[in-house]
């Protein structure tokens, strides 16, 4: 698990290969089995295949327009009053990143990237997909053979700079 935590990145350079259902299906199980705060499942998992995933290709940002090579999407839509609210803090976003990283890694795990994309319009998403009313969506995970090599440096804070033993 370390390698994959410690080698996957958001790459950009996506083949539209297929991804057979197979596969598809256990990086979502992936998700499924993550925790959440009083095992409320807030998240439903919404997917695409090429070519069904060109409906939201209108509501995906123009910076974001390298997604459209990729052959899945997997649409996380989070109810937030179904999540629990502890001192005031609404839990869902943290239960969606759990689902979401497991979904990750278990992508790289495959071969595959997986890249999380929060710059779409949610409201359009929300329409094409008929994603219910009260339900949000935070993020859209792009998953598809990478094409070619790409090098990117990881940029990450030093633990120096986040790691406080003891007390702040
Ligand atoms: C919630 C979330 C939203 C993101 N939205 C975008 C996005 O809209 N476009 C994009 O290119 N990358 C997006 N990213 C990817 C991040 O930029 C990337 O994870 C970060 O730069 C660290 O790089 P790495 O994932 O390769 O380690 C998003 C990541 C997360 C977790």
């Amino acid at each position: 698990m370390l390698k994959e935590i410690e080698l996957r990145k958001s790459y950009r350079n996506f083949s539209d290969k297929e991804i057979v259902d197979e596969i598809i299906k256990d990086i979502i199980e992936a998700g499924r089995l993550a925790p959440s705060c009083f095992n409320k499942q807030p998240c439903h998992f919404i997917l695409l295949k090429k070519p069904k995933n060109e409906k939201i290709f209108p509501f995906i940002n123009k910076g974001n327009s390298w997604a459209k090579n990729a052959y899945a999407y997997v649409v996380m839509a989070c109810d937030p009053d179904s999540a629990c609210v502890v001192h005031g803090m609404n839990y869902f976003l943290l239960d969606c990143g759990l689902a979401v990283e497991n979904m990750l890694l278990n992508a790289y795990y495959h071969g595959l990237i997986a890249h999380s994309i929060a710059g779409f319009d949610e409201i359009g998403v929300k329409k094409s997909l008929n994603i219910p009313e009260n339900y949000r969506v935070p993020v859209i995970i792009v998953i598809g053979y990478p094409e070619g090599k790409e090098i990117r440096e990881r940029e990450r804070k030093s633990l120096r700079e986040i790691l406080h033993e003891g007390e702040w």
